[in-house]
């Protein structure tokens, strides 16, 4: 594999392939070659995936597959997953297929078996998930549980947040639950107001066990349960439980080490949803539902380790992602859900997608020659379509856009579920058909709106068909996406696992702090930044 991107051969081919193809219409595309649906449709663990409305030829496919080719992303797949240090700026592996094996496998890495200290941990798990849905685990004053604050940030409360959404309708719906992650202390306090502390459990979840928001959360958490339960430290022990890999600073912030709840350096925060961070996910929806979460997820990633390339899926939607990310230029891409329940999808896609791949430099620290990670967005169908619709299909920017749809109901009420359905089918029709200024003056639409009414279309969607929204299905999704970020980011030749972009902000924060309640001065501070200090200190002394 050469270094160079841009000089690979198969770049090269691309290129000259995309300047002969670009203005090539969908509906060309279409009218030319019936059989295309046929080819351009896929089975990945239970998701049908109809990718013929895209901009692509069946040279286009073979061109962007000899691209995936030439920049090794099966050997380097097959290398993550036997666990080798894929993260090489953090020398770490990458090995979140591992949380879901199945416990009759074993996996070695380093000569330990990670996959029996990944069931011991869920093993652990499932026994506080059961005691606290029975009603068998009592807080201090001898009441049951009836609500669980998960305390995180980022990917130790993104995943639990979405999962917890998606999932809903398994959930046991005796227990409340409240995700809290700013430091903002609205989101305690709103999070806690109704609740009552003899009854609340607060996992605080946290890999390094360190970040600042997630420590200053449980910090007042821990406050709030210690008034609400009489002052009395041995209190807590039976209303706060951890989940880390840093379980010496578990022990430190005095958290019980029998109510902590390991998991390993080789998970990344954002890919963590199934190692010990879903551990409210399994709270609310059951030891077995979770586990049909991770059989989801362990299906997905049989199919990216096995399947040949021309039928993988993650493969090829990240191909496509390249496709027009650096071919055709498109800056952002929409993923919208066809499911009310998937509401905070995109929220935990836009972690996974843009901390994975928001790099600028390649493995070997150079830059790297082409567009990395788009911003991805979205929102759930049909609300989208009453907002920002307009633009991906009338506004000058090209959105690739991924439709999520279900064909049976979670609640089966009347006709909505044909009508959700029936407008995500007809989103992929008008994004890639569109309206042409003949059939407008057919239907009689007056000259001076034709301009105004035309429809280009032309816009790629992927469509993702799955028989119902279950803990199963959203396994197979979210390592559909995960695959997806794998496969564009060895093509990128990037560190798709580290994340060092964040960390300039949390340091200055950290030295600003004395700043807003000593003054501005003498810190060396940037005249804008400076100014704002001051401005806000004085807001502050006038009230
Ligand atoms: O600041 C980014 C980040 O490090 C994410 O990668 C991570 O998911 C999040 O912060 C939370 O980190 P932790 O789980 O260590 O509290």
């Amino acid at each position: 594999m050469t270094d160079s991107l841009v000089d690979t051969d198969a770049w090269q081919a691309l290129r000259r392939h995309h300047g002969a193809v670009q203005a090539v219409h969908l509906r060309e595309l279409f009218a030319r070659d019936p059989g295309r649906v046929e080819r351009l449709s896929f089975e990945a663990a239970g998701i049908h995936a109809d990718l013929s409305k895209h901009r692509v030829e069946d040279e286009t496919v073979g061109l962007l597959l000899g691209l995936a080719r030439e920049r090794g992303v099966e050997a380097r797949r097959d290398a993550m997953l036997r666990g080798e240090p894929v993260n090489t700026t953090e020398g770490r592996s990458a090995l979140h297929t591992a949380l879901r094996l199945p416990r009759e496998r074993s996996l070695l890495v380093g000569g330990r078996d990670v996959v029996r200290d990944v069931h011991e941990v869920l093993d652990r798990m499932t026994a506080l998930a059961e005691q606290v849905r029975s009603g068998a685990w009592r807080g201090h004053t001898g009441k049951p549980i009836r609500a669980v604050v998960s305390i995180g940030i980022g990917g130790s409360d993104l995943g639990p947040a979405m999962a917890y959404e998606a999932l809903r309708a398994y959930t046991d719906r005796e227990l409340a639950f409240r995700f809290v992650s700013n430091v903002d202390a609205t989101a305690l306090v709103e999070a806690t107001r109704d609740l009552d502390p003899e009854q609340t459990l607060v996992i605080v979840s946290s890999k390094t066990f360190t970040t600042i928001e997630t420590m200053t959360n449980a910090r007042s958490a821990r406050a709030w349960l210690l008034a609400g339960l009489g002052g009395d430290e041995g209190a807590v022990a039976r209303h706060a439980v951890a989940v880390s890999t840093n379980l010496e600073a578990v022990a430190e912030f005095g958290i019980d080490p029998a109510n902590a709840f390991g998991f390993w350096d080789w998970v990344g925060g954002r890919y963590s949803l199934d190692s010990a961070i879903g551990l409210s996910t399994m709270i609310a929806v059951g030891p077995a539902a979770f586990r049909e979460l991770l059989d989801g997820f362990h299906a997905m990633d049989e199919h990216f380790a096995g399947a040949p390339p021309e039928r993988n899926l993650p493969v090829l939607m990240g191909l496509l992602g390249i496709w027009y990310r650096d071919f055709f230029g498109a800056e952002t891409h929409a993923v919208l859900p066809y499911e009310q329940y998937l509401s905070r999808l995109p929220a935990y896609l836009q972690q996974l997608v843009m901390e994975s791949n928001g790099k600028r430099v390649r493995l070997d620290g150079e830059p790297v020659e082409a567009g990395t990670s788009g911003v991805v967005w979205g929102e759930p169908g049909t609300n989208g379509q009453h907002s920002f619709h307009q633009l991906l299909h009338q506004g000058t920017v090209l959105v690739p856009c991924d439709l999520i749809a279900f064909a049976q109901p979670l609640h089966p009420l009347g006709d909505h579920h044909e009508l959700l359905l029936a407008n995500a089918l007809a989103q992929a029709q008008a994004l890639a058909f569109g309206r042409t200024r003949d059939e407008l003056g057919r239907a009689g639409v007056a000259d001076e709106l034709v301009p105004h009414k035309e429809m280009p279309g032309n816009r790629p969607s992927t469509f993702l068909l799955l028989e119902r929204l279950t803990p199963f299905a959203l396994g197979t999704l979210v390592a559909l996406y995960e695959h997806v970020v794998f496969t564009q980011g060895v093509v990128w030749g990037i560190d798709s696992f580290d994340q060092w972009g964040v960390e300039l902000g949390k340091e200055l924060a950290l030295e600003l702090v004395p700043a807003l309640s000593e003054g501005a001065e003498g810190r060396g501070l940037d005249a804008s930044t400076s100014l704002l200090v001051e401005r806000i200190r004085s807001l502050r002394a006038a009230t």
